[in-house]
């Protein structure tokens, strides 16, 4: 079973922005990190990036002609692109499963960030753990995919 594991734009530079608001752990990290609680849970993970909304929604296609489960922080996308919504909603009405994934809890921050269009369509949401985010929306999927 793989899970790919898709960051947004900005996500890049973590460890360097925002530290006091995402952490001091790197997408390296992540890379490195997820495949380690990936392998622990018996799934084989892909950890990706990009700024670009054209990849992300690219790599949402091929999760689900690939068949493969998504673990997805939209970063900034998550608020406003439908496009990005239209495209993860194939991989849910596909029957994969899709976790929503935030570092720090939009909710409670500025307005702008209350609003997801990707929660609609996403089998459920992990936020404000920080970096244990992702660990726990792999666990989450990983519980999931035994019922
Ligand atoms: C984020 C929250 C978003 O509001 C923000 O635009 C990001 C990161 C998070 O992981 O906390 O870039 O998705």
């Amino acid at each position: 079973t793989t899970v790919l594991i898709l960051n947004g734009p900005n996500l890049g530079r973590l460890g360097v922005r925002e530290p006091e608001i995402y952490g001091h752990a790197s997408m390296a990290d992540l890379e490195r990190e997820g495949a380690r609680w990936g392998a622990e849970l018996g799934l084989t993970v892909d950890v990706r990036q990009t700024d670009d909304e054209s990849t992300l929604v690219g790599w949402l296609h091929e999760a689900v002609d690939s068949r493969a489960h998504v673990v997805l922080n939209p970063a900034a996308f998550t608020h406003y692109s439908y496009a990005l919504r239209d495209a993860a909603a194939q991989v849910t009405t596909s029957g994969l499963l899709l976790v929503e994934v935030h570092l720090s809890n939009p909710a409670s921050r500025e307005s702008f960030r209350h609003y997801s269009v990707v929660a609609g369509i996403a089998t459920g949401t992990v936020a404000g753990f920080g970096f244990d985010s992702y660990r726990l929306a792999l666990a989450a999927l990983a519980h999931k995919l035994e019922d």
